[in-house]
């Protein structure tokens, strides 16, 4: 594959983390190609480096070793500063925790990224309450994150990760806090987000939100130990999974 092709391309990545007796290699020289417009899923136990190989993905942590691609461009050698750049325009995050800015509005943390990247209120404003409307979210546009459900809660964080229309969006264990109707309603916006073609990579527990995912990998040790491409639709397996079929 033309390296321009891959939303997101790492040859070789490492990452250590601590010192002497306590360093760990977190990430053991990975290789990795995401496509435009796949969707992965990484599985694997706590401490197999899933975040840390997110993190370095997406920019907010740099490597030990080894090359990340980002849209065709390399970026574990840019400034700190064009990195941030970079973050702001290609990369949107949802994490676990949500880390919701608490003062703001729904809408406003959904509209940060945009002012952040120099769009206009206004603008900003409005791609807000398109993408909380495409998450369900449009009645609860003013209500404050402690107002919100954590399901709810999340579903600002995958729209705040959107704002900036990303090449690729970086989920951490984004199930890892909702009840069951929380998680089937995420799954179903990580569904939607596939088929418009959106670049996705999801770390998580939950073998439903990785059945969403056009491959998944598995993560040991800060290795690959196993990589399958999944087939059939999405949705199909998704109905078998949850019993919607017949
Ligand atoms: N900032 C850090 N400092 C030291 N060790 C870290 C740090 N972040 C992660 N680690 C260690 O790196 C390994 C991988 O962690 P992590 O990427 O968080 O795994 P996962 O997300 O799969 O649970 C673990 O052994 C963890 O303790
Ligand atoms: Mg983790």
């Amino acid at each position: 594959m033309n390296v321009s092709d891959a939303a997101v391309r790492v040859r070789g990545l490492v990452k250590t983390h601590g010192r002497g007796q306590s360093r760990v290699r977190a990430v053991d020289e990975v290789d990795l190609e995401v496509p435009r417009g796949q969707t992965l899923a990484v599985m694997g136990p706590s401490g197999c480096g899933k975040s840390t190989l997110l993190h370095l993905l997406g920019g907010l942590e740099r490597p030990t070793g080894g090359e990340v691609w980002v849209a065709g461009r390399r970026i574990d050698t840019l400034s700190e500063r064009a990195l941030a750049r970079m973050r702001r325009r290609s990369v949107g995050f949802v994490f676990q925790a949500f880390h919701l800015v608490e003062e703001l509005s729904a809408a406003e943390n959904v509209e940060l990224p945009a002012l952040l990247a120099g769009r206009s209120r206004r603008q900003a404003r409005r791609r807000a309450n398109l993408l909380l409307e495409r998450v369900g979210l449009a009645a609860r546009a003013r209500h404050l994150p402690s107002q919100l459900s954590g399901g709810q809660r999340q579903r600002v964080a995958v729209a705040r990760a959107l704002a900036n229309d990303p090449l690729v969006v970086l989920a951490d264990e984004p199930t890892g806090n909702l009840d069951t109707t929380a998680s089937l309603d995420m799954l179903r916006i990580f569904e939607d987000l596939r088929a418009a073609g959106q670049t996705l990579i999801i770390v998580t527990h939950d073998e439903r939100v990785a059945a969403t995912a056009d491959r998944l990998v598995s993560m040991r040790d800060g290795m690959f130990v196993d990589d399958t491409r999944l087939a059939g639709t999405g949705a199909g397996r998704l109905g078998g999974l949850i019993g919607l079929e017949g």
